[in-house]
């Protein structure tokens, strides 16, 4: 039987991609660091001729999905195949390294891993070339929008009509994640892109963000620090703030993401220096510092008591 295997990793956005548009299109650019230690594995195994159709299992020891996720993902497998021409049938099998559903982004290294490996399966069986990155990108997106991400690194941004590497001359950096909860979400991120539509804050959104995307982009080329942390720190409250007025409101916050972000504030405030903060669409706070400022961090994270700290390098 032929088998197929990859893997992706996840990536955690800078400049968020938040209210989609029908078919994963973005509102406006994003901008994230690829987070090579937390990743998707996929496998694929072509079934035999009799086989009528395809059917998703968790990789050994790793977590089954929810029903409605194995659906989505097994459905934007088949959306490949039909694109490639692809009439067989496959048992994909996947797994993450990291918990499912907690505000680590999964659904990114997923969909890149399920693109990468569909890829690399419809090729050879094809006798075709691999298309490009940039290609699977594209391909990638129109499963989940922030998997187009996963395909570049360190540094990846998704504009309209490019995705791909972001020049920085910032030093080798470490994403310290807080993490406080590992269950499943209360609100999808895909609800989240339909409900912060309703707040007040969206209309003028795709202008403030355009200006923190240039920002972002001119601080990661000029290496500056200080001016990245600020951005991001901008750009968390502004999504965040999406959330709390929306109609209806919600959050992600729990206590621990209260707690973590006033630390970073009074790093900064007292110490003039601090870690880059930013929290996706969960509870838990990502603290990226240069990867030779690791321990400290770490060790002070974990002094403030509550959370674990996961770790990936870009
Ligand atoms: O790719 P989706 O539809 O799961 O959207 C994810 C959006 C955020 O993770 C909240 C932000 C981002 O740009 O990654």
């Amino acid at each position: 039987m032929a088998t197929w295997k990859s893997s992706a990793p996840s990536n955690i956005a800078l400049i968020k991609y938040m209210g989609k548009e029908p078919g994963n299109r973005a509102t406006n650019p994003s901008l994230s660091m690829t987070l090579r230690d937390f990743r998707t594995d996929v496998e694929l195994d072509l079934l035999s001729s009799g086989a009528e159709r395809d059917y998703w299992k968790p990789l050994p020891g790793s977590a089954p999905l929810r029903e409605s996720s194995t659906e989505r993902f097994v459905q934007f497998f088949q959306k490949l195949k039909a694109e490639a021409g692809v009439k067989e049938c496959f048992e994909i099998r996947s797994g993450n390294n990291f918990p499912s559903d907690a505000g680590l982004a999964s659904s990114a290294s997923s969909f890149a891993a399920l693109t990468k490996t569909a890829a690399l399966a419809f090729s050879d069986m094809k006798k075709t070339s691999l298309p490009a990155p940039e290609i699977l990108a594209r391909l990638s997106q129109t499963g989940s929008g922030s998997s187009c991400r996963s395909f570049f690194s360190p540094w990846c941004s998704w504009e309209e009509h490019r995705i791909g590497g972001v020049e920085s001359k910032l030093p080798e950096l470490v994403d310290l994640v807080a993490v406080f909860e590992s269950g499943y979400k209360k609100v999808s991120s895909s609800q989240a892109h339909q409900r912060v539509r309703t707040s007040p804050l969206f209309a003028e959104r795709g202008a403030r963000v355009q200006k923190r995307f240039e920002g972002l982009k001119a601080a990661l080329a000029q290496g500056d620090f200080q001016k990245t942390a600020e951005i991001s720190w901008a750009e968390l409250w502004d999504m965040h703030s999406l959330f709390h007025t929306s109609e209806p409101p919600f959050s992600y916050f729990a206590p621990g993401t209260i707690r973590v972000l006033q630390w970073a504030e009074e790093l900064w405030e007292k110490e003039g220096r601090g870690p880059i903060t930013t929290i996706d669409a969960g509870p838990n706070v990502h603290v990226l510092v240069p990867t030779t400022d690791r321990a400290h961090y770490r060790q002070a994270l974990l002094a403030l008591g509550g959370l674990q700290v996961m770790e990936s390098e870009a």
